[in-house]
């Protein structure tokens, strides 16, 4: 898919922008503190409904205003849609087609984009979290259940851990009630993790090769509580562990084991990455999961995402960077950020390449690259 039109007003300091914008790779480019990632952000919040940023979305209405407006034109398989999303100090209201959208899982997953910025080097090194929720933000894009089914995972869980305050012997077929309910949803969160999982460990190792020129060993391990694909075997070990551990969580009042933990570790060449691997090495993994996450959605969904890329060459040594511009260059629409284009296009390339200058939060020059040329 791709954006060929796009308007944005009062988002960060991007006060009113509109922008035609074609397939193939656009480079943005312009000094610090210009626009350049509020603009790749704007794209980005469109699809996902918030930032890559923050989760907050009031940081991103601009300063002493109240409502901050993004739309596009989004050229899809289906034909060209218009999407909208207002941001206002009382919540996001998002359109289809000008319809109001009522359930915001109905609108996730219509415009789809993968983002790198640079903070995602630490993805390895943060907190089990952010790991977790770099799986579900993908699987609820591509499975509009699962951000349900997750929603009330949290709300059980929420239920149980009050419980787990209060029990007495009485509220002990309350809390059964609870468990089996948390661990059948459990099992279907558990099952399309599995299901990312199993699917990145194939694509991962062929990108990151391409990405690094060597011949790693890439693997990529799920980290749950309780691995078994069987459902009937999966409940009865569920609920044992839940029983088994009862105690254990009254003392703490609050469930200690369960898919609220859940993790992955990426192994490159049998050693734990977020321990052995360099910052370089770390980067260009966390860039490969990014790469392969377009790959499989594009499998999966018959679409490309729009892929967003901030800030990234310039963290790059010569070689990376020429594999990465080769990768990209036959993606359907690719944005990229960065302070001099030059960082990015390096060479003669035998494709045109956009490139729009950023400054004060507007377009102050637009040309194409071709054969190593600038054309305006
Ligand atoms: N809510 C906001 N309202 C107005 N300006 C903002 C807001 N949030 C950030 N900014 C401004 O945006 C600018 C940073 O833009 P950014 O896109 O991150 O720059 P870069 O071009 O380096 O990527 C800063 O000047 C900052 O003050
Ligand atoms: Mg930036």
């Amino acid at each position: 898919m791709n954006v060929i039109q796009l308007k944005v007003s009062s988002f960060r300091n991007l006060v009113n922008l509109e922008l035609n914008l074609k397939r193939g790779v656009t480079v943005f480019y312009g000094l610090n503190g210009q626009g350049k990632t509020n603009l790749v952000e704007s794209i980005f919040v469109l699809s996902k409904t918030h930032s890559f940023r923050t989760f907050h979305h009031k940081e991103l209405i601009q300063y002493d205003k109240t409502k901050s407006t993004i739309t596009a034109k989004v050229h899809k398989n289906s034909g060209t849609h218009s999407y909208q999303i207002d941001l206002t100090n009382q919540g996001k209201i998002c359109y289809i087609n000008k319809n109001k959208v009522l359930k915001i899982s109905e609108y996730l997953g219509n415009i789809k984009a993968i983002s790198f910025i640079p903070e995602d080097v630490f993805i390895f090194k943060e907190s089990p979290h952010n790991r977790r929720w770099l799986l579900d933000s993908e699987l609820a894009s591509l499975f509009p259940l699962y951000m349900k089914q997750l929603i009330v995972f949290q709300k059980i869980m929420e239920q149980r851990n009050a419980l787990l305050k209060q029990i007495n012997a009485k509220q002990k077929e309350l809390l059964d009630v609870i468990d089996n309910k948390l661990i059948e949803v459990s099992y279907e969160l558990y099952s399309k993790r599995c299901w990312l999982i199993e699917q990145l460990n194939e694509l991962l190792p062929i990108i990151f090769k391409k990405m690094s020129g060597e011949d790693n060993q890439v693997s990529i391990v799920y980290k749950t509580y309780l691995n078994q694909k069987d459902k009937e075997t999966y409940l009865k070990q569920a609920k044992e562990i839940l029983e088994t551990n009862l105690n254990k969580d009254i003392e703490k009042t609050f469930t200690q084991v369960g898919i609220h933990k859940d993790d992955f570790e990426i192994y490159l060449n049998q050693k734990n990455i977020s321990l052995y691997a360099s910052q370089g090495q770390q980067r260009l993994m966390a860039l490969s999961i990014k790469l392969a996450l377009v790959e499989l959605i594009k499998k999966e969904t018959n679409e490309e995402p729009i892929l967003i890329l901030d800030d990234v060459f310039s963290e790059l040594d010569t070689k990376k960077r020429k594999a990465l511009l080769n990768y990209i260059l036959d993606k359907e629409q690719v944005f990229v950020t960065c302070t001099h284009y030059q960082e990015v296009i390096q060479e003669d390339i035998n494709q045109p390449i956009e490139i729009i200058k950023i400054q004060q939060g507007k377009v102050v020059e637009r040309g194409v690259i071709y054969n190593g040329r600038k054309q305006s």
